[in-house]
């Protein structure tokens, strides 16, 4: 289980480095906390568990984020229906994207930021990423929307750049107009 003392805060400098490339196959340590890391995920996303347990909820976490140098994060995305599409990327690398681009209206979040942080970080609309799976097979994946700002800050955390990075402190709103808001 993960705890939310065991993920680590924007002032850690680890969040800062360059996360390397993954080998397979993947220890048995790896894939334990990939398997933690969407069961926490998941579990910040039911609000009776998140609240029992104060959990702030979140989609997205990278391996990084709980100080494992390696390049995978996973994402459980809620559905409508209340069931979570879990992914599970590792060694992502954009392959496509697109020109139009789009912002997140409450801002991003993330699980190593306890702050408020208003402002527009732009992202593409949508992405094309390759990556590998938890067997280390060869995949794609098309992301649109809130999945695809999802994908980008967590290849954001391998590279070690917080969302925060993207927005002009003098001038938080840059370019609004340029953007979609979502
Ligand atoms: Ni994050």
């Amino acid at each position: 289980m993960i705890k939310t003392s065991d993920i680590l805060d924007e002032k850690e400098k680890i969040l800062r480095k360059k996360s390397e490339t993954v080998t397979f196959p993947l220890s048995k340590k790896d894939k334990k906390l990939i398997e933690d890391m969407l069961t926490h995920l998941i579990n910040s996303q039911i609000p009776e568990i998140s609240e029992k347990e104060c959990l702030r909820p979140g989609m997205g976490l990278s391996a990084v984020q709980l100080g494992v140098l390696k390049r995978y994060f996973v994402i459980a995305h809620e559905q409508d229906d209340h069931t979570f599409n879990k992914y599970i990327i590792i060694n992502p690398k954009i392959k496509t994207f697109s020109e139009e681009l789009i912002y997140v209206e409450d801002g991003e979040g993330c699980l190593s930021v306890n702050r408020e942080v208003g402002g527009i970080v732009p992202r593409h609309a949508r992405i094309t990423i390759e990556y590998e799976d938890i067997d280390g097979n060869n995949k794609e994946i098309r992301a649109r929307e809130e999945l695809a700002v999802a994908f980008q800050h967590e290849i954001d955390h391998l590279n070690g750049i917080l969302f925060f990075d993207h927005i002009d402190p003098k001038n938080p709103y840059k370019d609004e107009e340029k953007m979609r808001m979502i």
